[in-house]
């Protein structure tokens, strides 16, 4: 084989492989973390052990993304842009003096609107992370572990943050 020969099959090879590697790569359904870092603290809670709730012990910080944050301040039943996501980032605490101090990531409750591919779930995609690691997802029903409890909400298009100035 020529040197020339050799250099096409390679290139083709290569090619054929990275396509294979592009193919075989999870379908994005667009519930990974995402890096929110920079994004809007819109809400917080300080969940206690003593809540009757069945949400998270922690303090609870609320993230939205550039997306979303118009449509969160103008309020109401609206439902959001497609591409709104919404952050929970749970925290532990602990006491010290009569003070809550903030500690590590418990779990990062998500949520991304895309009204079409998620319509049976008021058009909110959710899942969560546990510990904040995009190796440990933790919904496996969407509907069951987390809608049944938001879809109540429906004057605020399924969520229960409001907008704190
Ligand atoms: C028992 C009721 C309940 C269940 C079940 C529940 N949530 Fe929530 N969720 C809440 C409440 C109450 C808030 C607002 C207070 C907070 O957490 O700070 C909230 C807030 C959120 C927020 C911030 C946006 C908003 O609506 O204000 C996200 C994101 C979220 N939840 C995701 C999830 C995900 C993902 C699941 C499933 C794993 C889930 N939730 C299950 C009650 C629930």
């Amino acid at each position: 084989m020529s040197r020339i020969q050799f250099g096409l099959c390679g290139a083709v090879a290569f090619t054929c492989f990275a396509a294979a590697v592009l193919w075989a790569a999870p379908v994005d359904d667009g519930l990974k973390i995402p890096n929110f870092d920079h994004w809007y603290l819109v809400n917080s809670m300080l969940v206690t052990k003593e809540t009757p709730r069945s949400a998270a012990a922690g303090l609870h910080l609320i993230y939205i993304n550039e997306r979303g944050l118009e449509r969160l301040k103008t309020g109401g039943a609206a439902p959001y842009p497609d591409g709104t996501m919404f952050v929970d980032d749970v925290r532990d605490t602990s006491e010290v003096d009569g003070a809550y101090l903030q500690g590590s990531r418990k779990v990062v409750p998500l949520m991304v609107k895309d009204a079409k591919k998620y319509a049976l779930t008021g058009g909110w995609g959710f899942q969560a992370y546990g510990g904040g690691d995009p190796q440990k997802p933790i919904v496996t029903d969407a509907e069951k572990q987390c809608f049944a409890c938001h879809a109540p909400e429906k004057m605020r298009d399924s969520t229960f943050s409001t907008y704190l100035r």
